[in-house]
């Protein structure tokens, strides 16, 4: 079995002389991993030392080298998810690392492999179902905020061979969204115009991504430095929310009055109608979230919506195949992820209190 294979060859490794001593592999064979104690704190993400599991028939085991965090996995610590997590779950939905050990029956992978996690565990292909949802990495299933981790081999895809660690572990979830969105409806054609709000992950990869695909990028962002950086990822034109908070006619101008195609509504209720305010007369509008920061309700005067053919469309990330579909096309332009800040395991604690104040651009990433 390779597991027992890769145990004996580390020993040998370690120790040429060393001879069939079971409890000396057990010894070296501990991991850390975090674990939510309770919900509330980041001083509730304990760090634990465990034995290192053995793959069953259809696992696989990962030295996990990276993750990064999204909104959900604040949510997620502050027990404010709509799904309850799992009470001492290790968290983070999104990492990658190298296969060390697969069990007997594991057809896609080998050791070696660079992997990262699918959030929705179970989720291959096809329509969602609540069944679907409630196999999350890092909330009801053990997360990638760990050492190492051990996964369904059906929850798991080969990362691109051109990214570096961090840059592979914001692909799961921030990506995948972003790449739902402009892809799983009415997908983007090239010459379409596609309107990001923000500077978070998913709006970043939704730049990136329409970019790749064809599209006019129209980006609004709070501040000028974040603009200039738009610019440079290949935004066609940038809009600053604070000295133009009535944007929407900005927007359209740039449009030639036309309006958007594509809008990757990470606002929610805050920056809906707004976004309305810009749909072409067809536009599709991907609702990635629905919840603001400032409004608590969505409030869209129908008038905006009379005379508009507008299809929105509410997503949650996307499953294993769209994550499949995703990788091949950022392996085939040489895409990189956009990452604001790197924080060592130790101070995991730190980076969720990092990505809380929200004044970031990019992914904030965890090295292992
Ligand atoms: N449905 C799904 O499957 C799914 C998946 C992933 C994320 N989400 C949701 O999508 C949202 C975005 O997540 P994220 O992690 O990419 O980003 P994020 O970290 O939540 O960043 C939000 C960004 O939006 C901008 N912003 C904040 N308030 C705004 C307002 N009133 N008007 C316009 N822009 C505003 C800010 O950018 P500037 O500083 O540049 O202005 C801010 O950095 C979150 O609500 C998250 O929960 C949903």
């Amino acid at each position: 079995m390779p597991w027992r294979k890769m145990i004996n060859d580390w020993r040998l490794w370690i120790n040429p002389q060393a001879t069939a001593r079971p409890s000396f592999a057990i010894k070296i064979m501990i991991m850390r991993a975090y674990h939510l104690e309770d919900t509330g704190a980041v001083k509730k993400l304990i760090l634990q030392q465990h034995p290192i599991q053995e793959p069953g028939p259809t696992e696989v085991l990962v030295r996990m080298h990276a993750v990064s965090l999204n909104r959900r996995d604040t949510y997620i610590l502050n027990g404010v998810y709509p799904l309850p997590s799992v009470p001492g779950v290790i968290p983070v939905s999104d990492g990658a690392g190298e296969v060390v050990a697969v069990g007997e029956a594991v057809q896609r992978f080998t050791i070696g492999d660079h992997v990262a996690g699918s959030y929705f565990a179970r989720w291959v292909d096809g329509p969602f179902s609540r069944e679907l949802g409630r196999y999350q990495l890092g909330c009801t299933l053990p997360g990638m905020l760990t050492e190492y981790a051990l996964l369904e081999e059906e929850s798991l895809v080969h990362v691109p061979p051109h990214l570096s660690w961090e840059e592979a572990a914001t692909l799961p979830c921030a990506g995948l969204t972003a790449w739902s969105a402009l892809t799983g409806g009415g997908p983007v054609t090239p010459g379409q115009t596609v309107l990001t709000i923000g500077t978070g992950g998913v709006a970043l990869f939704a730049l990136q991504f329409a970019k790749m695909l064809g599209a006019k990028v129209i980006a609004i962002t709070s501040c000028p430095e974040k603009a200039a950086r738009l610019i440079e990822l290949g935004a066609d034109d940038v809009i600053n929310r604070h000295t133009i908070p009535n944007w929407p006619p900005a927007v359209r101008a740039l449009t030639n009055g036309q309006g958007i195609d594509h809008i990757i509504e990470t606002g929610g209720a805050d920056t809906i109608e707004q976004s309305l305010q810009v749909a072409a007369l067809n536009a599709n509008v991907a609702l990635v979230s629905v919840l603001g920061i400032q409004k608590k309700m969505i409030e869209i005067d129908p008038i905006i919506l009379a005379g508009n053919l507008v299809t929105m469309r509410r997503l949650f990330v996307g499953h294993r195949t769209g994550l499949e579909d995703m990788i091949r096309a950022i392996a085939v332009h040489l895409l990189h992820p956009v990452i604001d800040r790197v924080f060592p395991f130790e101070e995991a604690a730190q980076a969720y209190e990092y990505f809380a104040t929200g004044r970031l651009m990019g992914k904030v990433v965890i090295k292992i």
